[in-house]
């Protein structure tokens, strides 16, 4: 093709001004050209970058995820030379054996034993040498570690937030914590349609089912917090379901512990804005969704009990500070689309006394 040949103006370059020489357009486009090729590998770098990814599959931070991740290498490997060999297969052929002439047709042949053999029987034997390797690890991970050995905690799907109860009694919601270089051992329940749970950095994915307790075990090498979310359809707020998992060295995850187990503070022992907001609590019916220990015993919310000992709340969409929990608790439904709180029209006055009693859930 002759690039330089003279060609039509378009409307499209009458308008963005493009030059009337011919060979300066073709020079503008080429440039054009460039610039997004240059853009799109600009696009693909900044993908590259492993570290700022807190969803990364393949950056494992533990010996479930680096199980699986070892599987990734190989079977990209066998992936990656089949794809090119087919590649380079199908441009052969098509250079190769191209029509060269209008009465050019090729040789008719029927059957060749040896070829259908070979590309019925090599496939087979690589997808069973990658099946044979995958049903290895998924075996592997599956099994169950002794209930001696293992910290055992119950994960509750609900739309939209996740709920951890573990076997010492604590209960708390959207961020599980755990100690390091210990199997955690996850039972996972739904109580309404199919999550999925997904902390790509420590484990894979597993559908989280009404009815049914499905299981998976965790464990990360460092202290940390591990991002993952949930990772099926589940409704409006799916996309606002996160989760995070935080992983203490053994001593912190026993500060934890401690924490978490105190005995919460006596609501009588409170004063002024904190008092009255204990009271609001009860009077707006928070108290019939949300459990306090000692002073309310609802269900259907999270347990807030220790609740300042969280660092996020709602799904983990938001951060658990003041300004935060105003917003939140202005309109529910409005920050989070479809969440079961509803906007309860409280008064400035009223969020504000509740926040100071919200505060002092330590
Ligand atoms: Cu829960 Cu998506």
């Amino acid at each position: 093709m002759n690039l330089a040949r003279p060609r039509p103006m378009r409307n499209a370059d009458a308008l963005l001004g493009a030059p009337d020489d011919p060979e300066e357009a073709t020079l503008t486009t080429r440039k054009t050209r460039f610039a997004a090729l240059a853009g799109l590998f600009a696009l693909l770098g900044t993908a590259c970058g492993r570290e700022e990814l807190p969803q990364n599959t393949l950056d494992p931070q533990g010996p479930v995820a680096r199980q699986l991740d070892d599987l990734v290498d190989p079977v990209f490997v066998i992936a990656g030379i089949i794809f090119v060999l087919v590649n380079f297969l199908v441009l052969l052929v098509v250079v190769k054996y191209r029509r060269r002439s209008e009465d050019d047709s090729p040789k008719q042949v029927h059957g060749n034993a040896k070829l259908e053999l070979g590309w019925t029987i090599a496939p087979a034997v690589i997808l069973a040498v990658v099946g044979i390797l995958t049903l290895g690890v998924i075996f592997d991970i599956n099994e169950r570690p002794a209930a001696a050995e293992a910290l055992n905690v119950t994960v509750t799907g609900h739309q939209f937030w996740w709920e951890y109860e573990y076997e010492n009694g604590i209960t708390t919601a959207n961020e599980l914590h755990i100690p390091t270089g210990r199997k955690v051992s996850l039972d996972l329940e739904s109580d309404d349609v199919v999550h999925a749970y997904w902390p790509p950095k420590l484990a894979g994915l597993l559908d989280v089912v009404p009815g049914r307790t499905n299981h998976m075990v965790i464990e990360a090498d460092k202290p940390g917090v591990y991002d993952g979310q949930c990772a099926e359809f589940c409704g409006m707020s799916h996309a606002n379901m996160y989760l995070k998992v935080v992983a203490h060295t053994p001593e912190d995850f026993d500060d934890w512990v401690q924490a978490n187990t105190a005995d919460p503070r006596e609501v009588s022992a409170l004063t002024g804005e904190a008092a009255e907001g204990a009271s609001l609590f009860r009077t707006k019916g928070c108290a019939s969704c949300h459990t306090v220990k000692g002073y309310s015993a609802g269900e259907f919310g999270p347990d807030l009990t220790h609740l300042q000992q969280r660092e996020w709340f709602a799904g983990a969409m938001f951060e658990m500070t003041d300004q935060n929990l105003r917003k939140w608790l202005r309109d529910p439904p409005g920050e989070k689309p479809g969440a079961t709180m509803p906007n309860l029209e409280l008064t400035e006055d009223e969020i504000t006394k509740l926040i100071a009693y919200l505060d002092t859930l330590q």
